[in-house]
């Protein structure tokens, strides 16, 4: 199959449209089951080490919501003082766990047996995670579905929240997914003035 241009402008609209969708941003609409198989399918496709689809995941229920909202909660509050000098930090909305429709954990598979491509490089199994999860956050902002990441949570304490095996399993994600009111054309940390947009030229090593 041979793309043309007109695609290659809607794939980087969409990959420039893509955001973070956080609390203050969704709204009370429920996502269909059938976008949902959309979304989640699209992960399939990642490319993963040796071919190995690493991914697993787990959609969360509304205790189980509450529960990992409330961790949020702590954990946030404890992560404030490594930004004592951004007051900024304080007064930042960084999850939409309990605005959005759905929230998803996503864990990465251990392999009980050696995987191709994973030698030396052993976390390559997690970056094949990241890039099923890249694959659902680009495929969501084509539904108009927003999506947001959540990283401000202890992985021992969603382990346990969710009764999930450490040994077998490694938590890498947890994303939350709902409609939006809308979709900011650049990063609201850049709104916000957290962080510049780098340029290309800054983004070489050398
Ligand atoms: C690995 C990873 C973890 C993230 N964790 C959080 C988080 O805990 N809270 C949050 O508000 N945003 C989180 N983000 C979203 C980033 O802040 C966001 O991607 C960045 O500011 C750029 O904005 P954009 O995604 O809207 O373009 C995370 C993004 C990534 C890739």
């Amino acid at each position: 199959m041979k793309f043309n241009k007109k695609d290659l402008k809607t794939l980087t609209k969409i990959i420039a449209s893509r955001r973070d969708v956080r609390g203050n941003n969704f709204i009370n609409k429920e996502i269909s089951s059938k976008k949902l198989k959309i979304i989640l399918k699209s992960a399939l496709n990642a490319p993963s080490v040796g071919y190995s689809q690493p991914w697993k995941f787990i959609i969360i229920d509304k205790n189980k919501k509450d529960e990992i909202f409330k961790h949020f909660t702590d954990s946030f509050e404890k992560s404030k003082k490594d930004f004592i000098d951004k007051p900024l930090y304080n007064k930042l909305k960084l999850e939409g766990i309990k605005e959005s429709n759905i929230n998803i954990a996503v864990y990465y598979k251990k392999s009980n047996s050696k995987v191709l491509g994973q030698t030396f490089m052993k976390r390559t199994g997690e970056y094949s995670v990241v890039c099923a999860i890249l694959n659902m956050w680009l495929t969501a902002r084509a539904l108009n579905i927003g999506m947001g990441w959540v990283s401000i949570l202890k992985p021992k304490k969603i382990d346990k929240i969710l009764d999930v095996n450490r040994d077998k399993y490694k938590f890498i994600a947890y994303l939350c997914l709902g409609y939006t009111k809308e979709f900011y054309n650049e990063p609201e940390l850049k709104k916000l003035k957290w962080n510049k947009k780098k340029s290309l030229k800054d983004s070489f090593l050398k």
